[in-house]
């Protein structure tokens, strides 16, 4: 959490949290579950508006950040980056700075520009919640990873990952979800490797604090979560294909998607060799049958549903905690 100079705070990216901020938010979560299974009795946050200002799409977050804001008694305003002032040349930051002066009390966004989280948030009063931008950082999804993990562990009571060994398998390099899940994770002490051929995963990842392999099978037996990333398509050099694009998907930075299977995708085969207790996590959005099977997916140890159960949760204490700090 960022205590900026205009004193509001705002959630930017986890590499600037310390461990103990990110086990209050975690811990503040827990309790948030608590209040869902309770139903709310007094919204803390009613009165409050909250905007979701997302220029890429979307399922998860915004939906999530909706329903967490909503749980918490605000009122949610949605501006899609497609229907905005943004196509006639507008900037996201006068588009930010034009939601503000509306007045509301936060200010949730997503952008495919790396760093325009924390430049809309050097620009505006409000708190601002980085809701993914381009490479860079994916907070909350952070945070509900690293959730996710301890509660598979039984590890909820204090966030102790020490003893842990995760495994991020893929589009490393494209991942602004692997970014904040390495912060996270390591910070409280689990051991993290990023998995994926030298492209994907580069030897420069051991700067963010993890380890880097190339090899997913030496690792499947010794880890205990697994987390598949999607392959990002549109962020590599090559041509697009994509669904209903009617040809395989091609990329810039691997051979061919059944090359990338061979070695990297989580299989069948390759689930039946995890050890026990590993859980297979995914952010989402998945493409079933290139990086996951969707027999894993759907499998015994897939936690990916309660990873988005979780979100909720998760940013429900982000939401409290920009908007009603202390
Ligand atoms: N995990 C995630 O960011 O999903 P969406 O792109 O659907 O929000």
């Amino acid at each position: 959490m960022t205590k900026t100079a205009v004193s509001r705070r705002s959630l930017v990216g986890l590499a600037e949290l310390d461990a103990g901020t990110i086990r209050g938010l975690l811990a503040s979560a827990t309790a948030m579950h608590r209040t869902l299974a309770k139903g709310t009795t007094k919204p803390p946050l009613a009165g409050r508006i909250v905007a979701n200002l997302f220029f890429e799409d979307s399922t998860r977050t915004r939906t999530s950040f909706s329903v967490a804001a909503k749980r918490l008694g605000a009122e949610v305003v949605d501006l899609m980056g497609f229907a905005s002032s943004v196509n006639k040349g507008e900037t996201l930051v006068d588009t930010a700075l034009n939601v503000e002066a509306m007045g509301v009390d936060a200010i949730v966004v997503r952008a495919k520009q790396s760093g325009a989280a924390a430049m809309i948030a050097a620009a505006t009063k409000c708190p601002v919640i980085n809701g993914g931008d381009g490479k860079h950082e994916h907070p909350t999804q952070g945070l509900l990873d690293t959730y996710t993990l301890a509660e598979a562990h039984g590890r909820l009571d204090g966030f102790d990952l020490r003893g842990l060994r995760v495994l991020i398998v893929g589009d490393i390099a494209s991942s602004r979800v692997a970014r904040s899940a390495i912060s996270g994770m390591s910070k409280l002490g689990a051991q993290v490797v990023c998995v994926g051929p030298p492209g994907l995963a580069p030897a420069g990842l051991t700067s963010l604090g993890c380890k880097v392999s190339h090899d997913l099978d030496e690792h499947l037996d010794r880890s205990d979560a697994v987390m598949m990333l999607r392959m990002q398509f549109e962020r590599h050099d090559g041509e697009a294909g994509g669904p209903g694009g009617g040809g395989e998907r091609k990329s810039g930075v691997i051979a061919s998607v059944r090359e990338y299977r061979a070695g990297y995708a989580l299989t069948e085969e390759r689930a039946g060799l995890l050890k026990a207790g590993c859980v297979v996590m995914h952010p989402g959005p998945m493409n079933r049958g290139i990086e996951i099977d969707g027999a894993v997916a759907d499998g015994p140890r897939s936690v990916i549903l309660r990873q988005v159960t979780n979100g909720v949760a998760v940013r429900m204490a982000v939401l409290s905690a920009c908007i009603n700090p202390g």
